[in-house]
């Protein structure tokens, strides 16, 4: 079993890396008819090849080079013009995503070029499909995730796997004065965690973690992901999941489960390559994105005291209103009410967003509300990294980590998902929003409330990961240290 989960945590962590390089070496290399009319921007353009030098100097730092030319753009739409094919459009402008995620969902659909290395790899995962096949899995999705007993399961997931596994690492390093990769650590145990809640498999992943684990940098994963060990990886993933789910299939006709895969068994004449297929997308969508969001958090927590000391405070305080003991777990109820810690992921994830940009393609021809023209075939990509730090939207301290911004009179307010499309946006809004709230609450609480994460090279901006979700190149390496009463006086 170890094996298994061991290949699928790296499948995963590699084949995004994988998707987005052939993804952009695809985008440079399609041939097409240009055909363009647009009052947009452009990064540096030349007759035949377009921006072609600029973007092979800037390809590892894809997110910063097109935000950094978004953010000089009046309108915040660029055009990545590419030898003989068609032009990208790149936009960070909130009508423009409005347009394309809701006003006009039909006409942007998920495009060939970013499906078929997915589908290939992985089969027909939700998030790569559209039509029917999309909508049925959705609606089964989305109604199980919103059922409060799925929340309150999961609540009891996450808080049992968080004190039998998490905290007893923590509390080793501390002892110890290891230094941990954290991001490492919480993708282990993100990986955990949804195993549970998709199929009640615990694979103890977290087990099986040295003290000091290995960590890999994105080259190093490129390498292991070389084309007879990915293939492999992916053999060993499927073989399992099919095992897996040949086993429900039998088990849990007419006997339900209290996990997600058995909402789809329930519903209708699911296969076991059907069943396969929806386990590796959930655990493809819900892994690497809270481990991004988490790893992230708590590097921006180490250079902000004061809003560390507002989130342990918060969190006291809703142990000492539920009259709990210490180390006792929360509810739902009770990680509803930590607004704070809610404003500070969330303004977390507005400056380091999980899924920095999200493509689709357009079905015939169109023009944004900006004015810019897109012609059918063309790929849209929006790019939330670049919005989550622009003055337009967030006022003059848009670079200042502020969780106040979502607060009013204590309570957390919601924004634009157009001006936030942290979680996408429109009929296609990511379907386990809810839920990562939870999961990131509930894990923040556990740890903050017991240690001090001392993020090691704090002043260190870390590098990027060139990947759908944003990773933080070599790990976050930290040191742990149980928490004494500083904050409390
Ligand atoms: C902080 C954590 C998370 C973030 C930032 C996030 C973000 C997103 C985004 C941007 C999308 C749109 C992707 C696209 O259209 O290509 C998406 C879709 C999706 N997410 Fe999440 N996600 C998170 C956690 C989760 C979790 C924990 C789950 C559940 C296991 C989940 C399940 C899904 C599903 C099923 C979709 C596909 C929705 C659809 O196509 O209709 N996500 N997510």
């Amino acid at each position: 079993m170890d094996t298994f989960f061991e290949q699928s945590l790296l499948l995963i962590y590699s084949s995004v890396i994988l998707f987005l390089l052939h993804y952009i070496h695809k985008s440079i290399s399609r041939p097409k008819t240009p055909t363009e009319t647009t009052n947009s921007g452009t990064p540096k353009s030349y007759p035949l090849i377009g921006s072609l030098l600029d973007f092979i100097k800037n390809r590892s730092r894809f997110i910063d080079w097109t935000t950094e030319i978004l953010l000089a753009t009046p309108t915040n739409t660029i055009l990545l013009r590419r030898p003989g094919m068609d032009p990208m459009v790149i936009t960070a402008n909130p009508s423009n995503v409005k347009h394309i995620l809701m006003t006009n969902f039909d006409r942007y659909p998920k495009g060939e070029l970013f499906t078929s290395h997915l589908r290939a790899v992985f089969g027909q995962v939700m998030f790569i499909l559209n039509g029917e096949p999309w909508k049925d899995q959705r609606r089964i999705a989305v109604h199980e995730f919103s059922s409060t007993t799925f929340c309150n399961c999961a609540v009891n997931i996450i808080a049992q796997e968080t004190h039998t596994m998490l905290i007893p690492i923590l509390e080793r390093a501390s002892r110890m004065n290891h230094v941990l990769d954290l991001q490492e650590i919480f993708e282990r145990f993100m990986f955990n965690i949804l195993s549970r809640l998709m199929f009640s498999e615990d694979p103890g992943a977290l087990k099986a973690s040295p003290l000091v684990p290995l960590h890999m940098e994105g080259e190093e994963v490129l390498n292991i992901g070389s084309e007879r060990r990915f293939k492999d990886s992916i053999s060993i993933i499927h073989k399992n999941l099919e095992r897996i789910m040949q086993t429900r299939l039998i088990e849990t006709r007419g006997v339900s489960k209290d996990d997600i895969i058995s909402r789809f068994i329930d519903h209708g004449d699911a296969t076991v390559d059907y069943l396969r297929d929806i386990g590796i997308g959930f655990l493809l969508a819900g892994t690497d994105t809270t481990v991004s969001s988490l790893t992230w958090f708590f590097w921006i927590l180490s250079s902000n005291p004061r809003v560390e000391k507002q989130i342990v405070e918060e969190v006291e305080a809703v142990r000492a209103k539920h009259s709990k003991n210490p180390g006792e777990t929360f509810n739902f109820k009770e990680i509803r009410e930590m607004h704070y810690l809610h404003a500070a992921i969330t303004e977390s994830m507005r400056l380091y967003p999980p899924v920095p940009f999200n493509v689709k393609t357009c079905s015939s021809d169109d023009v944004l509300p900006d004015g810019t023209l897109v012609k059918k075939g063309w790929n849209v990509l929006y790019n939330a990294f670049a919005m989550g730090t622009m003055e337009k939207i967030w006022g003059n301290d848009c670079l200042e980590y502020k969780p106040e911004r979502w607060l009013e009179d204590g309570i957390f307010q919601q924004q634009s998902p157009f001006r936030y499309p942290i979680f996408n946006a429109g009929p296609r809004m990511c379907a386990g929003k809810d839920l990562a709230y939870i999961q990131i609450k509930l894990i923040v609480a556990s740890m903050i409330e017991r240690f001090v994460i001392e993020v090691q090279d704090d002043h260190m901006q870390p590098e990027k990961i060139l990947s759908l979700t944003l990773l933080m190149k070599g790990g976050l390496p930290v040191k742990v240290r149980e928490r004494c009463s500083e904050f409390k006086n």
